[in-house]
């Protein structure tokens, strides 16, 4: 299938279907997807959890405001985090990386600040969101990606060090009656002429 045709038919899964479940070769092949998302000078300040416990799952869909029914029902959660400490990303992340890296990040990010470092590395792990969500629906998996989630009680459920959550997304198979398909309720999308220009 054309790339175009996949954009078209991928929507966010409001209603899945809990019985069933993704295989573990289709979740170890997105594992490995997200690993290779691209970053500004190859940062990679993330960490991706994929949760199917359905204990911890449930007790993540608690914190999650209106996306509690999804989480529940979905194959699997994946929670997308990011560096909280300056310091661990340039101790463990930039000195690994070669020093054309390393000047853009001194001349270009660091002058930023502590804030605005942070905000730079959540742009990288908001990427690899797309490339995720761009490469689920080109193996026919459901996804549906979430910002409605209460990030600091993810951090404690999952006991993160160093980490915290920024987002997270649900996988898994659409429940057939799931009113948010493309078949049922069409894409709402802003005229091509007003969001892209040709110059
Ligand atoms: C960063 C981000 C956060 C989102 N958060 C939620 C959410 O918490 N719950 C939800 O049901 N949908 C969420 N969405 C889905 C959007 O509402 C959806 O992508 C948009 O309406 C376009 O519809 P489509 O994805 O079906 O094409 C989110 C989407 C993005 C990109």
């Amino acid at each position: 299938m054309h790339f175009l045709d996949i954009a078209k038919n991928r929507y966010s899964t409001k209603q899945y279907n809990p019985n069933e479940k993704l295989s573990e070769d289709i979740v170890q092949q997105l594992t490995q997807i997200l690993r290779l998302s691209p970053s500004s000078i190859n940062s990679q300040p993330w960490k991706f959890t994929f949760i199917s416990d359905t204990k911890i799952k449930s007790a993540l869909a608690t914190v999650s405001y209106h996306n509690l029914e999804k989480i529940e029902q979905a194959s699997h959660l994946v929670v997308f985090s990011v560096i909280d400490n300056v310091e661990k990303f340039e101790n463990e992340n930039l000195s690994q990386l070669p020093e054309t890296a390393t000047n853009f990040y001194n001349q270009r990010v660091k002058s930023l600040g502590e804030a605005g470092i942070k905000n730079w590395m959540q742009h990288q792990v908001y990427l690899s969101l797309g490339f995720f969500l761009a490469a689920c629906a080109s193996m026919g998996i459901d996804s549906t990606p979430m910002e409605g989630i209460q990030p600091d009680e993810y951090n404690k459920i999952l006991k993160y060090d160093g980490y915290t959550a920024l987002f997270a997304a649900v996988i898994g198979r659409r429940d057939v009656a799931d009113f948010n398909q493309p078949t049922f309720k069409p894409k709402f999308r802003r005229p091509l002429e007003e969001v892209v220009e040709s110059i």
